[in-house]
């Protein structure tokens, strides 16, 4: 079977996974999903949320994807046995990278509400690096001003000094951008921490997962503009906005197919 990447998230946040992706691997063959109808995932219920993951990877399953890539925590967090269950093919997700790119003993957590309450994040550090001190913090407010196209509002300023002072307050020295979405925020989180906290990205860590699929990255790639030649982008809701709001992340207005799940 030939590779081809399939990608799923609420909305434009998963497009940092497949930056991060592309990025590393260069074009390659891929779908990518917005559920961006259903946008945000992360307020709702976990049963919701498992049944919204196995009809978004059986969808992936019907454009015969070789691989189905969570590029959605939320999910990742509540329903990867879902996802895997599935697919019937292998799937990659964020969480267990991300943990373990862990190596300070004391970790900030931003994510949904949902992915929060799961404790996965909590559990995946600890199971790696046992006696970590873990602070989560859940972001309600940034993924629907992000969907809205807003990455420099007052609000989302104030939301962030707001979420960001427990982990300020912990003396934190990583935080994990446990939500697609906020790597594009990171301009403003970075504006508002100590330059010594590092961020960290699950994305990186997903992209060179895929080494092992893919092959080690060739040297010297032009980190932008990406090409998207290979890649389908679709979503389930406004496919417009969609390409409008991914246009300064991708280094050009993609074309975007609307479809329906069922
Ligand atoms: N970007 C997703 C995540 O990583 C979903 C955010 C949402 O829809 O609430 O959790």
């Amino acid at each position: 079977m030939s590779v081809c990447l399939g990608l799923f998230d609420s909305g434009v946040g998963g497009l940092t996974v497949l930056r991060s992706i592309l990025h590393r691997h260069g074009p390659l063959p891929t779908v990518y999903l917005g559920d961006t109808a259903r946008v945000p995932y992360g307020s709702r219920s976990p049963s919701e949320i498992r049944s919204i993951a196995a009809e978004v990877v059986a969808w992936l399953k019907v454009q015969k994807v070789s691989t189905v890539v969570m590029a959605c925590n939320t999910t990742n967090a509540l329903a990867r046995d879902v996802a895997e269950g599935q697919a019937g093919v292998p799937v990659v997700g964020l969480i267990g990278a991300a943990a373990a790119m862990v190596r300070e003993s004391r970790v900030g957590v931003l994510a949904t509400p949902a992915t929060v309450a799961s404790g996965a994040y909590r559990e995946s550090i600890e199971a790696l690096n046992p006696g970590t001190m873990v602070v989560q913090q859940a972001c309600p407010r940034f993924v629907p001003l992000i969907e809205a196209g807003d990455l420099s509002s007052p609000e989302l300023r104030q939301s962030a000094i707001n979420y960001l002072a427990p982990l300020l307050e912990a003396s934190v020295e990583s935080v994990i951008l446990g939500c697609t979405h906020y790597p594009l925020l990171e301009p403003l989180l970075r504006s508002l921490l100590p330059p010594d906290v590092r961020l960290i990205d699950p994305a990186e860590a997903v992209a060179r997962q895929l080494d092992a699929l893919l092959g080690a990255p060739a040297p010297g790639r032009p980190d932008f503009p990406l090409s998207l030649g290979q890649t389908r982008l679709c979503v389930t809701a406004d496919p417009d906005g969609f390409a409008l709001r991914a246009t300064p992340w991708l280094g050009g207005r993609p074309r975007v197919e609307a479809v329906t799940l069922r």
